[in-house]
């Protein structure tokens, strides 16, 4: 196989968008004496031919097919060993995926793959040019048919709740720079986008990885239905070729185990040199354009997580869900709800591989034998996969709830106007004076979210176990215990266990011997339940989420196998919290519904006396306190403080949630330290924020 990047015609310069204005431009002759490019040319040997694109990277050595290439890269291979040596990169790891590729990293070669490909009605948006370098604020793309829909596709302005916080996922430093100019942007800024109610409407586009990958949102007429299009720098057939080949030479130089990696900037740093070193060996020469695109490539499949890195790094994406080989995944948006993407895969060994990745970031085992993948991403996204057709007939499969990365903290969420400064403020007591809560909902309704929002107001010196399946709770405490189970090997016994699996119903054994003033559990779903209510009843405030719409099915699920509590146990619940997730044509957000408080639990089934102290109003979207919560008896004979004071110390708080909102304190380790301040010296805390 031979290139022809020498005969490749000088390009034109191309009009650069702002938003990819410190990428230099592409490196065609006319361009060639930009600032961006200066710096990487006279880094690099000046051999090569005078006409053409100016050349960046260029060798002596010749090249004919793959083989021959083979043969360098062993060659090469040497030289990388002292890069690897000097970046401090872990050096060789076997893993899952080395064994079906003899010892070698599969990065992902992109070719053979469902790539995000340009939207099918849409071929101008990315076949004329790469988003990265043709998109700018107005540009005109032909999403749908040539119909009204023809209006330009709108650049979404940075939102003002976004200002200042970037996208999700991303790194705290939220950029890789490298030392030859490679340089993307992993936080975005939230941008606004419009209405869903005007649907037909929408035509959008906003980054995801700049200046590189942009989700583009657009009505498709054929298909009747809003489309997500990832939209990506197309490679030409030679680019294709030379990708494929630099991640040949890659497998061939640096076996690195990606799932603790370094940190992306020094990862990308590395693969650079060794990028370099493979281009040099090769006797390529591309221009600073094509230099840039492989290297979002290479950043993609191996720092990041292939076709899904941009879904990975959009804000409004919820869930990312993949339903088999040759279908389109689909994602959860938080604005425009189920979305079709144009991601798929369709190629069955590289679907494998790229579960097995997913397996290896989260630190967990995926094989024939346990075919089932259920662990926690590094940003905290909780990842659910199936690795073989037996069980799930369209092949592979996965399902990756996004977890932000900061955790929201109750700030958000007034905010949002998901709760209300006084629900929280009665939470903070309800958790100060430890009482048990459940919180409760339908699927992704918000309940984890919520959960980790209320731990905040637990006293900062509190000794706190928490226990899930996944980890998806993040506390500022230090004196926290954080817990997982773990999946067992072999045949499973005659109980149904396996060798070595730790389930949650032994973590929880296991906390309450070790004296924990809180007691959290990700979610009960069976036995374990019976541990927690033993551990509420005896003293020990325990907080969890558990799948139900109202008090009488949570008492009615907690009474009936498989869980058969007796309702005297039951009835160690002091507070239930209700999330509902509202959908329909024009709405999409989740409310607090309920603060539910348990008074008595009766005797027949399902049946319970509860006290709503905060109720939502659907009419008018507003969450109404009843003034009566009884738990504040059992906080005076407690503490000593009146029902009154105890009220007046409610709204103090709230007071200072709103102001806290007002003043967007929603980071979480500043919205933490006003809440350990305010443990220490309420006064203090209240003066600051101009209270009373
Ligand atoms: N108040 C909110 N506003 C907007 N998005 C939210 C809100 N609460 C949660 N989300 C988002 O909704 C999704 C589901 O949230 P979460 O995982 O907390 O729900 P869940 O009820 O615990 O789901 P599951 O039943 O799967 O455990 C997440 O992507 C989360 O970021
Ligand atoms: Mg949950």
């Amino acid at each position: 196989m031979a290139f022809n990047f020498f005969k490749k015609k000088p390009e034109e310069p191309k009009p650069v968008p702002a938003d990819a204005a410190r990428v230099a431009p592409a490196g065609g002759a006319g361009t060639s004496e930009g600032q961006g490019d200066k710096t990487v040319i006279e880094s690099r040997p000046k051999e090569g031919p005078k006409e053409g694109p100016k050349v960046l990277f260029s060798g002596a050595v010749p090249h004919g097919d793959k083989r021959a290439l083979k043969v360098q890269m062993d060659k090469i291979a040497e030289r990388a060993k002292g890069t690897a040596k000097k970046f401090g990169v872990a050096q060789p790891k076997i893993n899952m995926a080395d064994r079906r590729t003899g010892g070698r990293t599969v990065l992902g070669a992109s070719k053979h793959i469902g790539e995000a490909k340009p939207a099918a009605d849409a071929p101008e948006t990315a076949a004329k040019d790469t988003p990265a370098e043709s998109a700018k604020p107005g540009d005109a793309v032909t999403p749908g048919e040539k119909t009204a829909m023809e209006a330009e596709v709108k650049e979404a302005p940075v939102s003002k709740e976004g200002e200042g916080k970037g996208a999700e996922g991303a790194e705290a430093s939220g950029e890789v720079r490298t030392p030859e100019g490679f340089y993307i942007d992993l936080r975005p800024k939230v941008v606004t986008l419009p209405p869903y109610d005007k649907k037909r409407e929408i035509n959008v586009r906003y980054p995801l990885i700049p200046p590189y990958a942009y989700a583009h949102i657009y009505w498709d007429s054929k298909e009747n239905e809003l489309m997500y299009a990832v939209e990506e720098p197309l490679l030409d057939e030679t680019e294709r070729e030379l990708l494929e080949l630099i991640n040949l030479g890659l497998e061939e130089m640096i076996n690195i185990s990606f799932v603790r990696a370094a940190k992306s900037n020094i990862l990308i740093q590395y693969l650079e040199k060794n990028v370099q070193s493979i281009l040099v060996e090769l006797g390529t020469k591309v221009s600073k354009k094509t230099y840039n695109k492989l290297m979002y490539y290479i950043y993609r499949n191996s720092v990041g997580l292939n076709e899904i890195e941009p879904l990975l790094n959009d804000y409004y994406v919820e869930d990312i869900e993949c339903n088999g080989l040759k279908f389109p995944l689909y994602i959860v948006h938080r604005k425009y709800q189920n979305l079709k993407t144009t991601v798929q895969f369709n190629d069955g060994p590289y679907m494998t591989d790229f579960i097995e990745k997913l397996a290896q970031k989260t630190g967990r085992y995926i094989s024939y034998a346990k075919p089932l993948l259920d662990g926690t991403l590094p940003d905290g996204s909780r990842v659910n996969a199936t690795y073989t057709e037996d069980i799930t007939t369209r092949g592979p499969t996965f399902t990756i709830r996004k977890f932000t990365k900061e955790p929201w903290t109750p700030v958000h969420l007034i905010q949002t106007k998901t709760v209300s400064a006084e629900a929280f403020a009665y939470m903070w007591l309800v958790i100060e004076h430890k009482f048990n809560i459940m919180v409760v909902g339908e699927t992704a309704s918000g309940k984890t979210t919520f959960l980790n929002c209320i731990v905040d107001f637990i006293p900062p010196e509190a000794r706190i176990c928490s226990i899930e399946d996944t980890r998806e709770l993040n506390l500022a405490h230090s004196n926290w215990l954080p817990a997982v189970t773990r999946a067992g090997f072999g045949m499973p016994t005659v109980l149904g266990t396996q060798y070595g699996e730790i389930t949650l119903f032994d973590l929880l054994r296991e906390s309450f011997r070790q004296n924990p003033d809180y007691v959290i559990v990700g979610e009960i779903r069976g036995k374990e339940a019976y541990v927690l209510f033993q551990g509420m009843a005896s003293g020990h405030p325990s907080f969890s989420t558990f799948h139900a719409a109202s008090v009488d099915t949570v008492v009615k699920r907690l009474e009936t196998p498989p869980i058969n509590l007796s309702p005297s146990l039951v009835e160690a619940l002091d507070v239930v919290c209700i999330c509902i997730h509202v959908k329909d044509a024009s709405r999409n957000f989740r409310r607090l519904k309920e603060i539910d408080e348990i008074q008595e639990i009766e005797q027949a089934l399902g049946k319970a006396k509860f006290n709503s102290v905060f109720l939502w109003d659907p009419l008018k979207d507003i969450i109404n306190y009843n003034q009566k919560p009884m738990i504040f008896e059992r906080i005076m004979k407690r503490t000593g403080m009146t029902v009154e004071q105890i009220k007046q110390e409610m709204m103090r708080r709230a007071e200072l949630l709103k102001k806290m909102a007002e003043k967007d304190i929603s980071n979480f380790e500043d919205f933490n330290k006003v809440i350990n301040d305010y443990y220490k010296d309420s006064d203090m805390v209240c003066k600051q924020f101009g209270i009373k």
